[in-house]
């Protein structure tokens, strides 16, 4: 399914009298071709539909839709675009497939530099740059834009035990520097992800890392065992910023509730269980810390920064569930300062996330003591984002004259006296 994504560099005020949609497709009237072609190139889904990789099969293909696809069809023709393969050549991205049969592997700038990085116990990546959760749909989707077997993992939308609708619009609001959400996990349940993405998933030739969701510890362990066996996964990223319905609680903002549910899902799985730590939790060190002693294989640090926006005509929140997660560019600095905590306290890998849209930003989650980063937000504005950051990962270990990406691991932390 092709997408539409925000636009880069366009300040695009929320007009509540609209959806999402209108508004985009208002904005789009009346773009010279260069610009349809980027707008094609970032194509035609809805938000919700970008943001949980599920199509909405009611919905009716927009004009504007048309109108990119046929632009895009003739760009395409002109020589392809960026970063894609081109069209018409099939390219066997089975994992085991010989690389060196890709008749375009040695065109990539970071083919011949040392990336590689350990993002998990038991993990090893080609490369630190992942997709983060939530905004990269199931993954798939994009394969039609960008050669998705050159990203290190990707990280599929939050996936609960059930199918889940998603919360009330509106689900997006943009902030200064970032945006907020309130998806609510929409997503069509653990066992139709398997089914309809595993198969894909293994074609693409790329590792995924599946995001667990849940109420409760037994959610948990339900989404890992459905999954159990589909082709392509490579780990599970537990997103412990759910409330337990017990006590309505976080999970992640209690370091015995996180490590309770790190315990469990360590006993469902013999993959690597990632726990992804909540920026919200009152110590979040401490929560890092009894994952760790529970048994997890990585901390990824972060997700979002519960934030509100108000519409002031209607002088109520934006967001229809009120309050949402804040990510992007905004929330990097909070990001880094938790990685460089945690990384100090637990001794397992930590993958930084939080605000990641170029080279330079993912520096500083390495120098902080990440040894792997997600891109979010970025790919909104720009779905090349993540290629990007490979890109200008591997010429910075180029020009520093450095072996790996992995001697800039920890660089900024304080020397340990021991
Ligand atoms: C629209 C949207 C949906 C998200 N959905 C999920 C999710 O399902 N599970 C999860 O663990 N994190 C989710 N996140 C959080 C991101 O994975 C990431 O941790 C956060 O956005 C910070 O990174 P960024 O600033 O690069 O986006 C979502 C973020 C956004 C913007």
């Amino acid at each position: 399914m092709p997408w539409r994504r925000f636009r880069k560099k366009v300040e695009r005020p929320i007009d509540v009298s609209k959806s999402i949609e209108e508004s985009l497709e208002d904005a789009a009237d009346g773009e010279s071709e260069e610009d349809a072609i980027e707008l094609a190139e970032l194509d035609d889904a809805t938000i919700a539909e970008a943001a949980t990789g599920v199509p909405d099969e009611d919905r009716a293909p927009t004009e504007l839709g048309d109108k990119l696809r046929g632009v895009l069809d003739e760009a395409a023709q002109r020589g392809g675009l960026p970063h894609s393969a081109p069209r018409g050549i099939a390219v066997d991205r089975r994992p085991g497939a010989a690389r060196s049969e890709d008749p375009h592997a040695a065109r990539y700038p970071e083919s011949d530099v040392d990336l590689a990085v350990e993002a998990a116990r038991g993990l090893r990546l080609k490369n630190p740059v992942m997709t983060a959760s939530g905004t990269f749909g199931q993954g798939v989707e994009y394969a039609e834009l960008i050669d998705v077997s050159r990203l290190g993992a990707i990280v599929n939308k939050g996936t609960t035990p059930a199918a889940r609708p998603g919360n009330p619009q509106y689900r997006i609001a943009e902030t200064p520097s970032g945006i907020l959400n309130s998806i609510g996990l929409e997503n069509p349940g653990a066992a139709e992800v398997a089914r309809k993405y595993g198969k894909a998933w293994a074609e693409l030739g790329v590792a995924v890392i599946v995001n667990v969701a849940g109420y409760s510890v037994e959610d948990y362990v339900y989404v890992v065992h459905e999954m159990t066996g589909t082709p392509g996964v490579v780990a599970y990223e537990i997103n412990v910023s759910c409330p337990n319905v017990k006590g309505g609680m976080l999970f992640g903002c209690d370091p015995d509730l996180a490590a309770e549910v790190t315990r469990a899902v360590k006993a469902e799985t013999d993959l690597p269980v990632i726990v992804k730590l909540t920026p919200n939790a009152p110590d979040v060190v401490a929560v890092a810390r009894a994952c760790e002693e529970a048994g997890a294989d990585a901390l990824t640090a972060i997700n979002t920064v519960l934030g509100m926006r108000i519409d002031t005509r209607r002088r109520r929140p934006i967001l229809g569930t009120g309050s949402g997660g804040l990510s992007g560019p905004a929330i990097r600095p909070i990001a880094v300062h938790i990685t460089y905590q945690v990384a100090q306290a637990v001794a397992i890998p930590i993958i930084g996330a939080g605000g990641v849209t170029n080279a330079q930003d993912a520096l500083e989650f390495l120098m902080a003591g990440a040894s792997s980063v997600q891109v979010g937000t970025a790919t909104f504005a720009d779905p090349l984002a993540p290629l990007k950051v490979i890109e200008g990962l591997a010429a910075y270990v180029k020009e520093q004259g450095l072996t790996s990406i992995r001697d800039v691991i920890g660089a900024a932390l304080p020397v340990r006296e021991d």
